[in-house]
């Protein structure tokens, strides 16, 4: 094990990504880059990251700042539970450690949005504590140097994969080597198509002997995402456009265009949109259409564009916005489609 882990160090030495939020032991900045890159690609982090920590340097800076515009800050990169989680963990951090992160993992995953994997990589990255901070690049890449075959999710799997990572962290460089594992999942140990022949750490792989490193880790098939229609509507009124704040699980606090579930055309629809949102509208013009994928489902949109009269006033639930105001609100990538109809120049 110890000549593994010193492989993987010296690999990261070498190789290591030259990412903005490594060569700082600052728990603030960790937390907020692990946050990011939960479900996101580095490549998306990159364009947010700097930006996020010019508008909210410090944990209290976050924490003092409005719900809305840490959301804001987070507009297009997703999963926006995320940012209302790093949100409200700084209040608490305020409020129970004075503003800083405990280095103690157990204290760390009572804070709200930091689970198992962002208390491992806070503790270890900034703090230098030696534990692991299990994530899928882990669990693959685990899988296939220990030769595990039964499905990695299953509870006694992951089991055994958290005591192996937790044997494998070194007590010097612990936030290295979980960083080394991520790069190594990242760049060579990719899912489908590992590039062995560049591994550093081949010679130990399991898999790499057996040569079964592709077909791992062992994952259950994943369910099919469900493809939800909608009819999404531009109403104009004057120049403004009716929006509406969404209260759903789903991109909960970010503003979307009027939407009905279905497949109606645009006869039908517009005495129905009339009536649900108690509107005279003019008739529905076809503006094409737009596709949303998200974890669980698809959303599959036509746009419509309709005027209403200048002085209608919204139903509740909705608001009309002026256009120039529009990009005030945090919208979700979803609306980019019906966002660029109305802003071209945007
Ligand atoms: N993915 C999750 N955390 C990461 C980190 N600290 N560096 C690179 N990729 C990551």
């Amino acid at each position: 094990m110890e000549k593994l882990t010193s492989a993987l160090l010296a690999w990261y030495d070498r190789c290591a990504r030259d990412l903005p939020w490594r060569g700082f032991h600052d728990a603030y900045r960790t937390w907020v880059s692990e946050a990011m890159l939960q479900q996101t690609r580095v490549e998306t982090v990159l364009s947010y990251y700097d930006r996020f920590l010019t508008r909210f340097p410090s944990l209290s800076s976050l924490a003092e700042a409005p719900e809305e515009d840490v959301l804001k800050a987070w507009e297009g990169l997703g999963y926006y539970s995320r940012a209302r989680n790093l949100w409200k963990g700084a209040r608490q951090v305020m409020d129970e450690y004075n503003g800083t992160l405990p280095r103690d993992p157990e204290k760390l995953k009572k804070i709200q949005g930091i689970g198992p994997y962002t208390a491992g990589a806070i503790a270890s990255i900034a703090y230098d504590v030696p534990i692991p901070a299990v994530d899928g690049n882990v669990i693959r890449v685990l899988s296939r140097i220990y030769g595990i075959r039964t499905d990695a999710l299953e509870p006694a799997t992951r089991k055994r994969i958290e005591s192996l990572a937790a044997a494998l962290v070194p007590s010097e460089r612990p936030g290295d080597h979980n960083q080394a594992v991520m790069d190594l999942g990242a760049t060579v140990c990719v899912p489908g198509t590992p590039d062995c022949a560049r591994c550093p750490l081949s010679f130990f792989c399991d898999a790499f002997k057996a040569g079964d490193a592709a077909d791992l880790p062992v994952l259950p098939k994943a369910k099919a995402q469900k493809v939800i229609p909608y009819n999404l509507l531009i109403i104009r009124s004057g120049d403004r456009v009716l929006m509406r704040q969404r209260t759903e699980r789903l991109l909960q606090g970010l503003w979307v265009f009027p939407m009905f579930e279905g497949e109606s055309g645009p006869q039908e629809l517009l005495p129905f949109a009339g009536k649900k949102l108690r509107l005279s509208l003019s008739p529905m013009r076809d503006a094409g259409s737009a596709r949303h994928v998200f974890t669980h489902q698809i959303w599959l949109m036509h746009i419509y564009e309709t005027d209403a009269e200048a002085s209608a006033s919204a139903p509740a639930g909705y608001e009309f916005i002026p256009v120039s105001k529009l990009k005030d609100l945090t919208l979700p990538a979803a609306m980019n489609a019906a966002v660029n109809l109305l802003m071209p120049e945007a």
